[in-house]
């Protein structure tokens, strides 16, 4: 029996690396997919002995970053049994400070190309009758993040996209998963240790992907890894808007997040 594909976005590094070596171990061929070809092939010869893993280098934060991507796996042949949209970027620094090519940046590839890729792949799994969808969100998507603001908002659009798939597609075989972290050491957590969080406090992006894994496995629509996490994010759905908000700033300010605005 043919192996099942997992195509994976944002795979050169951090929790993107670990949910290849996840599927990996599980029997999924791969296709992997970033901007850092000599990462990707680093992982092709590390997994290529068990399983098939196809690397395809793309911008995906480019307005044609996600056609070349889909191009690519066509001309591949293959089926994508699993999509995982775990690429991302963050910004941590006040709205307004930030350079605007850079916010538009983030959307493009948090927002814009997860979109395509799930309208894209989702199509094509609903006709086939079965299929996997696994959004890496955060613990930002539960309430709003001064000092990250767009990147939270952008966390905040993949939950809800998320959610409201899941309910589309009840029936069709077709599963949609939100994995929702909490901070993680990985490249983009060097941001936030810079920023004031404290080294303690980062999940090892081996569980975090292995979570995700599972979650995605069993179809469930949002998985929270790690009691903190699932306490905070329990905390913050049963307080009024304005004491979460409120906090957040207070939180921010005491943390270096938000410098005053030029
Ligand atoms: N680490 C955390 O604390 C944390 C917490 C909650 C959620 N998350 C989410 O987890 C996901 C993975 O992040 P990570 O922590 O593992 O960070 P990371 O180590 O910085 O990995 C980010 C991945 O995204 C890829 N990427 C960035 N820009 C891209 C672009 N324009 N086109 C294609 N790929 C691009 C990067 O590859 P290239 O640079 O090679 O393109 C890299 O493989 C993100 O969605 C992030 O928002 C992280």
């Amino acid at each position: 029996m043919p192996r099942p594909t997992a195509l994976i976005t944002g795979a050169s590094s951090g929790i993107g690396t670990e949910l290849a070596r996840v599927f990996a171990r599980n029997g999924y061929d791969l296709i992997i997919a970033a901007r850092r070809e000599a990462r990707l092939n680093d992982l092709v010869a590390e997994l290529g002995s068990t399983v098939t893993v196809h690397p395809v280098a793309v911008d995906l934060a480019k307005s044609r970053g996600p056609r070349k991507l889909f191009d690519a796996v066509a001309e591949l042949g293959l089926e994508v049994d699993v999509l995982v949209n775990n690429a991302g970027v963050i910004s941590t620094v006040p709205m307004l400070d930030a350079d605007g090519g850079s916010l538009t940046e983030m959307i493009n590839l948090n927002v814009r190309a997860l979109t395509e890729l799930s309208h894209h792949y989702g199509r094509k799994m609903v006709g086939r009758g079965y299929g996997r969808i696994l959004n890496v969100a955060s613990v930002a998507s539960f309430q709003p993040v001064p000092g990250m603001s767009v990147y939270a908002a952008s966390k905040a659009f993949v939950l809800s996209l998320t959610e409201s798939l899941s309910e589309e597609l009840r029936g069709t075989g077709v599963t949609v998963t939100a994995l929702c972290p909490g901070p993680t050491r990985t490249e983009m957590a060097a941001a936030l240790e810079d920023a004031g969080l404290v080294s303690w406090f980062l999940a090892d992006a081996r569980s975090v992907a292995r979570e995700g894994f599972d979650a995605c496995r069993a179809g469930q629509v949002i998985r929270v890894p790690g009691i903190a996490n699932q306490a905070l994010v329990s905390w913050s759905q049963y307080q009024p808007r304005w004491l979460v908000r409120a906090l957040g700033g207070l939180a921010a300010r005491s943390t270096d997040f938000l410098k005053p605005v030029r």
